[in-house]
């Protein structure tokens, strides 16, 4: 089916389409004037292609009310359905791809994955070598379900083009703990629970004590858990930690690790996975503080 066919035996008006988008004024912003009619196009060929009835048109325009009116500064519900769909990956996937024509360094660097939207942009900076479990959540049950997963997690920096160490990186990382929640979601954990901000030494090193992680469901409650059901799918995202770094000079970098023996590892709600962000945490002897041990390096693009 070509851009301007309507489809089927063209039973629908074959101007309509084409008559919206001259709608558009001389002075519309020129990022929609560019964009727009490629967005009229595609959801209006998607209604005719379906036969969208005005009952499915409704439910799709209430499951975007609902989800609305569910977001807040904690829970971004509209964005989930939009990372159900596909569509945070993908967008990632294309910023990524701009950047690779831009830069002959992106092959080398450290694929990208979605930022989601459990991320606090406020994480207390911590010393290397220090642990992202607050203090206050020891001697707690939670601390106690989380103690198997203790892990040491460390590695370089580095320029994806030179390979030499990037001094004074920011890693920002965080992830959900044991029982699949992230802190602010989990009453149990104390604020910033699982966050922490880390700046690599002059040999572009990094460490820190943290957990292993663990797979969780994706709030499923609301129109992207409804939706997930629908579609006979299921929440899950599989074990992961999220870093963000940043440095002077260089691209910043928004990923995920992925615990590569998690078994949710080929079916992420979220479609996020990457097979170079795949890791093995190995056991780790003679550390009371860690069972686990965690090498990774993290190769940046010049900006
Ligand atoms: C996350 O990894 O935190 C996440 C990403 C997309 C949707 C939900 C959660
Ligand atoms: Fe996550």
């Amino acid at each position: 089916m070509t851009m301007h066919d309507n489809g089927k035996d063209n039973k629908y008006d074959p101007h309509f389409t084409d008559s919206v988008i001259a709608a558009t004024g001389r002075n519309a912003h020129p990022r929609l004037k560019q964009i727009m009619p490629a967005l009229l196009r595609h959801v209006h060929d998607f209604a005719r292609e379906v036969d969208l009835t005005v009952e499915e048109w409704m439910a799709g325009v209430e499951m975007i009310n609902e989800a609305g009116r569910m977001s807040t500064d904690k829970r971004n519900e509209t964005q989930l359905v939009c990372d159900i769909l596909g569509l945070e990956s993908l967008v990632d996937e294309i910023a990524s791809k701009l950047i690779l024509h831009a830069k002959g360094s992106i092959n080398a660097a450290t694929p990208s994955a979605v930022l989601g939207p459990f991320y606090r942009s406020d994480a207390p900076t911590l010393a290397n070598g220090s642990s992202i479990i607050s203090t206050l959540a020891r001697n707690s049950t939670w601390y106690i379900r989380a103690m198997p997963l203790l892990a040491h997690i460390s590695g370089q920096v580095l320029s994806a083009s030179t390979h030499k160490p990037i001094s004074d990186a920011v890693l920002d990382v965080w992830l959900a703990g044991p029982n699949g929640l992230y802190e602010q979601q989990d009453p149990e954990q104390p604020d910033m629970n699982l966050r922490g901000r880390f700046r690599t030494d002059e040999n572009g090193r990094y460490e820190m004590y943290a957990l292993r992680p663990t797979a969780y469901p994706i709030p499923h409650d609301g129109p992207a858990g409804r939706l997930l059901k629908l579609l006979d799918r299921r929440p899950y995202r599989p074990a992961h930690i999220h870093f963000i770094i940043t440095a002077d000079g260089h691209r910043a970098l928004t990923t995920q690790v992925f615990d590569c023996e998690d078994k949710y590892t080929t079916d992420d709600a979220v479609f996020a996975t990457k097979k170079e962000l795949f890791v093995k945490f190995e056991e780790k002897e003679g550390d009371e503080k860690a069972k686990w041990e965690l090498t990774y390096d993290f190769l940046l693009c010049e900006a």
